[in-house]
């Protein structure tokens, strides 16, 4: 078997992967660091991000104000600890941005722009257009271009993380192009992954998003963090689950039910102001707008679509101007994949899968539990986004928690040995099950399409805007049936080359496990808290609940959930309140 070796290792090339092999290579450019991802970087799903990055910009605003408006956002699950070094240094992750090329919108007198967005009660996200994913990720990869220690192992598929001695040591890989199952050892390795969308049928998320690091660190040993939380946001297009940017309604894009009224005025989010810019309503949190859409259509006020029932959002009144420099690729999108203009049309949305406020278990450094291996960005539970995630907040976090995993990671590695002979050992057993029970399989009925698409329903039925005890341990025994089940899967492909069948097996068996840990840790949680929300437990319940949920895998398979502290520094549970 083939085996490379470098000193830190990161499994993903996103906004976090990136920013974190950049700050490892400057603070020891004698490190070797290597990025594996399973697409050219470039294609990482950062590139899609929109609406834009939260940090203080303005006299009027403070990192006080940043902080309680995340701390509120997120109903008091958030670390407090850890929210008060986000939001310092969230500001000072953008203007780093800036000085590598970031082009940020400006405002006439030349100032960096900023919008107002969900949540967040004074304007201080940061954007580039409504393309702000796209341009900070081009910035980070021309950025870690400039490295000669970084080298990059674009279109690898990491299967496994090599634990040996308590220590990570390094994965092992897939080469898509060749086929070829390598060892690739490391001092440390950091887990950038991005999310796990795809667990559900309709999703914001690339289909690249599947927890492939969550699971790889679960099967490591390494507890997930509040995996029950689950972002849903507001406003998707019908069937295909692309995001239409919550800028478009801080430009001032109304939400309207099947009468022209806009109902938000009616779930206790302010009622509509004069001015050109809203604060309240349509700037609700995400959790409570999600939340509103259910009501709205179990009152009959939703307007049934192709796709099922719908609600529009309205950007006739922004006018052209607007709408072509602060929301082009708002109107692209309607353009291309819903044949609408919304200059001149209503766009019909609906809440959509977005984003996880739970991941792998880490401090505020990055670290998780297990020597050597860290993770930052969205695979990640440091926690800063509680129970619900205010927009704009997973780009700073990402850049945030990228270096300081990196600079940690970089630390870590810098008096570490070298991989031992038992990674190699494990890495050659990891290379004949993937040949044993992939490649070389003959036999088998189960299909991964089939498997998957039944998973998804199933968590979408048990664990979606609203869950129940019931609706919820459905789902764990159908998840448990798909996972008795997955070992009878039928690959027709055998060949090497780009086999997108071997792929989607394994991505499948990483959801699986993901999965199963949102419903596990849904049903455990008897309270409704931000996006979870019981209605067999209706209130939040500080008493019992004002801790993070942490579900570990056991030697044995099964798993184990505990309970951990929120750590509360200055702002002591209260009632989340807007538009007043
Ligand atoms: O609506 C958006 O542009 C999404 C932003 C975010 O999730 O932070």
């Amino acid at each position: 078997m083939d085996s490379s070796s470098h000193d830190v290792l990161l499994v993903g090339g996103g906004g976090a992967g990136l920013r974190a092999a950049i700050a490892v290579a400057e603070v020891n450019p004698k490190l070797s660091v290597a990025v594996v991802s399973k697409v050219y970087p470039m294609r990482s799903h950062t590139v899609s991000a929109e609406g834009g990055a939260a940090g203080v910009a303005r006299p009027d605003d403070s990192l006080d104000e940043h902080a309680y408006d995340t701390i509120s956002g997120g109903d008091w699950l958030c670390d407090q600890d850890a929210v008060e070094a986000f939001v310092k240094e969230a500001r000072e992750e953008l203007l780093q941005m800036e000085h590598w090329g970031c082009p940020w919108s400006r405002e006439p007198d030349g100032r960096i722009a900023v919008r107002p967005f969900g949540g967040m009660k004074k304007e201080r996200t940061w954007f580039a257009a409504d393309k702000t994913g796209f341009h900070m990720l081009h910035t980070l990869f021309q950025t870690s271009l400039k490295y000669n220690a970084i080298t990059r192992y674009d279109e690898w598929f990491v299967t496994k993380l090599l634990v040996d001695d308590g220590r990570v040591q390094g994965v092992v890989a897939i080469e898509l192009m060749s086929g070829k199952i390598q060892a690739i050892t490391s001092k440390a390795v950091i887990v950038c992954t991005g999310g796990c969308g795809k667990v559900f049928p309709f999703t914001t998320n690339a289909n690249i998003k599947n927890g492939d690091g969550m699971a790889l660190a679960y099967r490591a040993g390494c507890p997930l963090k509040d995996m029950e939380f689950v972002q849903y946001h507001p406003t998707g297009l019908p069937f295909t689950g692309i995001l239409i940017t919550e800028a478009a309604r801080a430009e001032g894009g109304y939400m309207l039910n099947k009468d022209g009224y806009r109902y938000l005025q009616d779930y206790d989010l302010g009622k509509p102001q004069p001015g050109p810019v809203l604060r309240t309503m349509e700037l609700g949190p995400r959790d409570r707008l999600s939340q509103a859409f259910v009501k709205e259509n179990e009152k009959g006020r939703t307007i049934e679509g192709p796709y099922g029932p719908v609600v529009h959002l309205d950007l006739r009144h922004l006018g052209a101007k607007l709408i072509n420099t602060k929301l082009p690729f708002v109107r692209e999108l309607c353009l291309k994949y819903q044949n609408i203009d919304p200059i001149k049309e209503l766009i019909p949305v609906r809440p959509v899968v977005h984003y996880m406020m739970g991941g792998v278990h880490t401090n505020m450094n990055g670290a998780t539990p297990i020597k050597g291996l860290y993770a930052a960005g969205e695979v990640a539970c440091v926690s800063i986004n509680g129970a619900n995630r205010l927009g704009s907040n997973s780009l700073p976090e990402l850049l945030v928690f990228g270096a300081r995993a990196g600079k940690s990671a970089a630390a870590f590695a810098s008096d570490q040995r070298p991989a031992g002979s038992a990674a190699l050992t494990q890495a050659m057993d990891e290379q004949r099950r993937l040949e044993e029970q992939f490649l070389r399989k003959a036999g088998g009925r189960e299909r991964v399409a089939t498997i998957r698409e039944e998973m998804q329903k199933a968590v979408e039925s048990g664990a979606g805007i609203y869950r129940t005890a019931k609706t919820l341990q459905e789902s764990a025994n159908k998840l448990q049936e798909l996972q008795e089940r997955f070992p009878n899967i039928a690959l027709d492909d055998h060949s090497r080359t780009f086999n997108t069948e071997l792929t989607s097996a394994l991505e499948l068996s990483f959801m699986l496990d993901v999965a199963t840990s949102i419903v596990q840790c849904a049903l455990h949680r008897k309270e409704s808290r931000g996006a979870h929300q019981r209605t067999d437990f209706p209130g939040r319940n500080d008493t019992e609940y004002l801790a993070h949920s942490l579900v570990t895998r056991k030697e044995d398979g099964s798993s184990q959930l505990k309970y951990l502290p929120v750590t509360i520094t200055r702002w002591p549970p209260g009632q989340r309140v807007y538009g007043r």
